[in-house]
């Protein structure tokens, strides 16, 4: 089991990162923090300019890492450019940081609908209602679009997803395990993706 400021070994880590993300992500999951699933996601312009914000982890397995937002939103423009991006966590409590890079893939329709179906009514109205990263003249157009949409519908019935929005999944070929250690000494382990398959693994200078 993790426990706080636990010297990493080489012999630690698992040889899958996203195993060893588990690990992390699991004594992240247990230690009470308020969002342990919110991430930095990092995306970049085709100029190159970058772009940085919040989002959730909602699934991860040997895919990839999956967040759920609109596709036309600033983001999802800068990944149709460029579908480079890296995730970072941070656990403060835990003096942790996980680092994650790589292509972006759309998730399947059905994945995208069967999380949406799990998300409360008032969150599906709201992904309908928000084309988010457009300007707005005022909050009143947002509730005008929401009471539009509850008499489009008005029970609690299946809301479609919306075309303009789903499921990206970062298909990570780096990740880095970040933890601190006295005087700035930290441990550092990068794995990247070896041409022949599996992961290569390195130790990094704090
Ligand atoms: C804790 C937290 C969680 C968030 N989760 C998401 C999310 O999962 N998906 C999303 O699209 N935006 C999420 N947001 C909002 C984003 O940070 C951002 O404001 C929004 O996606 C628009 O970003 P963009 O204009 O760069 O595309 C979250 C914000 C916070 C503070």
């Amino acid at each position: 089991m993790i426990q706080h400021e636990t010297p990493i070994q080489e012999s630690d880590l698992h040889p899958d990162p996203i195993l060893e993300f588990g690990k992390w992500f699991q004594f992240a999951r247990d230690s009470g923090l308020a969002t342990p699933d919110g991430m930095t996601l990092a995306t970049a312009a085709k100029d190159g300019r970058p772009s940085a914000r919040i989002v959730l982890l909602k699934d991860f397995d040997a895919r990839g890492f999956v967040f759920y937002t609109h596709y036309e939103s600033r983001k999802g423009l800068e990944l149709q450019a460029n579908p480079w991006a890296a995730l970072v966590f941070h656990w403060d409590p835990l003096k942790r940081q996980v680092r994650i890079e790589g292509r972006v893939q759309k998730a399947p329709r059905a994945e995208s609908q069967q999380y949406f179906n799990l998300r409360p009514f008032e969150s599906r109205l709201a992904a309908w209602a928000s084309q988010q990263s457009d300007e707005i003249p005022g909050r009143q157009v947002l509730e005008d679009r929401v009471t539009e949409l509850r008499t489009e519908y008005p029970g609690d019935e299946e809301v479609p997803v919306p075309p303009f929005w789903g499921g990206y999944r970062v298909v990570p070929d780096r990740m880095e395990f970040w933890a601190s250690r006295p005087n700035r000494l930290h441990d550092r382990f990068c794995y990247s993706r070896a041409e022949t398959g599996g992961w290569r693994i390195v130790r990094l200078s704090p």
